[in-house]
This record gives C-alpha cells, structure tokens and sequence, in this order.
C-alpha cells in the first residue's frame, strides 16, 4: 500500500505564522498535516482551509503545552481516521514551532515567566521529541535513506542572550542544545533532526502588533528586505525533510537580506 506521510507541526498560533505556514506548504508538497496547537478555533479553522484548498488536515488542540498533552497528541494522531483507507498514514516528519516569547529585562522576569518558559521551550518539546523519536523509530527506512525528520523552530535567542531575553534565551538555548543532542544520537538510527535559528523578524500578526507606529507597520509588513515571511521559511523547512541522508543539515540560519547581524 502507498504512504502519504504526515507531517506534525506543533505551534499553530492564529494561522498567520510559521507553524500555519509550514503546515500550508507541506500540505501542498503533498503530506497530511497535523496540526497542534491551543487555541481551538483558529485551529479548526487553519485545518478547514487546507481541506479547502485540496490538502488533508486535521486539527489536534492541546489544553497547554504539558508533558502529558503532548505525549498523548501522537496517539490521537495516530488513531485519527484519516481520510483515504487505500494510503498509509505514517508520521515522518514533525516541526516543534511552538515558542514562548518573553521580553523583559532580567529583574522584570517572574518566576512564571521562566516556568513558562522552561515548560513551552524545553520540557514540551522533549516530549514532542520522545513521542516524534519513537514513532521513527518504527518506520521503514525510505528511499533517501531516512526514517523521519524532526525540526526546531530556533531564534536569535537560540545562540546569543540580550538585554531583554534573559527567560526567552534560557528557553530557547536549551531546545537547542536538545536538537543537537538529538541529531548526534539519533543520526546513527536514520533520523535527521535539525535546528532553525530565525535571526530576525516573522511577519505575523501578533510581531507587526508590535511595531510602534504605523510608519513601522508599513515598512515591516512591505519591506521584504528587513523581516521573514512565514511561507519562506517553510520553503526551508520543507528542503529539510526532502533532504538525502549522505548530507543531512542539523543547523540552518535564516535571516533577512539586510539584517544586522
Ligand atoms: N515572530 C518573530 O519575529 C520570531 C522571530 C524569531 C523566532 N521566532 C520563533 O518562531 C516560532 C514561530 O513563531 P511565529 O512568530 O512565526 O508564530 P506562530 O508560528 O504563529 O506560532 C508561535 C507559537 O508559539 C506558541 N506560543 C506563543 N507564546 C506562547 C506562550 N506564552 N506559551 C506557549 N506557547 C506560546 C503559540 O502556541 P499556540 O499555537 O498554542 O497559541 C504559537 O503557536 C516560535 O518558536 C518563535 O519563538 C519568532
């Protein structure tokens, strides 16, 4: 029987970031998508247009990003119906987009800022890792060598610290250090793990909130040159999964034409 694959991307947000994006684009490159996040209907809703646009999705809410909640997820996607009985669904290959931003400077951080920030950044995605690593682990090795692909969403904050990024940092240093970790243990068993470091700004809804002023707005929303799409990284992402096993990438650094850096 032939496969078509599911990709599981956790992280979904309000459907106009990278998590929704990937999920748009991996959908046209053909897999089933998963997608993962808490808010139930701007879940629903990002699974109903691609099913609209002749994807397959399905949506798969989370009360948060716990340990339990996310090991659970894997069965549920496992077990779902998915659409055509004469296909294989098999997960091969998953995206931990999800990320707790936090910018305060260091005295300003509570102590539920950094168990935020442990708990979305590090501690749900060794379960995602776990559930993702096991399901792998089962799968027949494919025709580019590979068992399953499993990608990190990375920032900035991935490799340097900064005034205002002390939690969000210590987050995301850590998935980090976990993608490595598991690259190097998992590579031998065919599993191609990898790491994003998005160096700068995503157009989303809630980054271009964030502009100060409209003039900002403007030149964030229409200027491709100074912010990431969300589509262009999961252009990246894509070329990840597809890639051969003889030259795997674990780390990739996105960013745009005329950041600073
Ligand atoms: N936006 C940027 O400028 C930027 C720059 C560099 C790196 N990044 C990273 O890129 C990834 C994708 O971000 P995006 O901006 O494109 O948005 P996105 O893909 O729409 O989604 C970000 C996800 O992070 C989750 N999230 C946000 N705040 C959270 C919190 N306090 N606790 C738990 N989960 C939280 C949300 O989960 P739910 O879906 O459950 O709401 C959301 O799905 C994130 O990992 C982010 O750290 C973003």
């Amino acid at each position: 029987m032939p496969i078509r694959p599911i990709f599981v991307v956790a992280g979904v947000g309000n459907a106009t970031g990278t998590g929704a994006a990937a999920a748009r684009v991996f959908a046209n490159a053909g897999f089933r998508v998963a997608l993962v996040a808490r808010n139930k209907d701007h879940l629903e809703k990002a699974a109903a247009d691609i099913n609209k646009s002749g994807g397959e999705a399905a949506a798969f809410p989370v009360s948060a990003y716990t340990y339990s909640a996310i090991t659970q997820l894997f069965d549920d996607i496992k077990k779902h119906d998915w659409g055509k009985p004469n296909e294989k669904a098999e997960i091969r290959a998953a995206l931990w987009n999800a990320g707790s931003g936090i910018f305060k400077t260091f005295l300003e951080v509570t102590e539920e800022d950094i168990n935020d920030s442990v708990q979305n950044n590090i501690v749900a995605a060794f379960a995602f890792s776990r559930q993702a690593v096991l399901t792998f682990k089962d799968n027949e090795i494919d025709e580019k060598g590979r068992r399953g692909t499993l990608i990190f969403t990375g920032a900035t904050a991935s490799i340097r610290g900064n005034v205002y990024t002390s939690a969000f940092a210590a987050g995301k240093h850590g998935l980090r250090a976990l993608s490595q970790s598991l690259a190097k243990e998992f590579g031998k068993q065919n599993i191609h793990v990898a790491h994003a470091i998005i160096d700068g700004g995503i157009l989303t809804d809630r980054s271009l909130q964030r502009r100060s002023t409209p003039e900002a707005q403007e030149e964030f929303k229409n200027n491709l040159d100074v912010r990431l799409s969300p589509e262009s990284i999961a252009e990246s992402y894509l070329y990840l999964t597809n890639q051969e096993r003889s030259s795997w990438t674990w780390e990739l650094d996105l960013r745009p034409a005329h950041e600073k850096w």
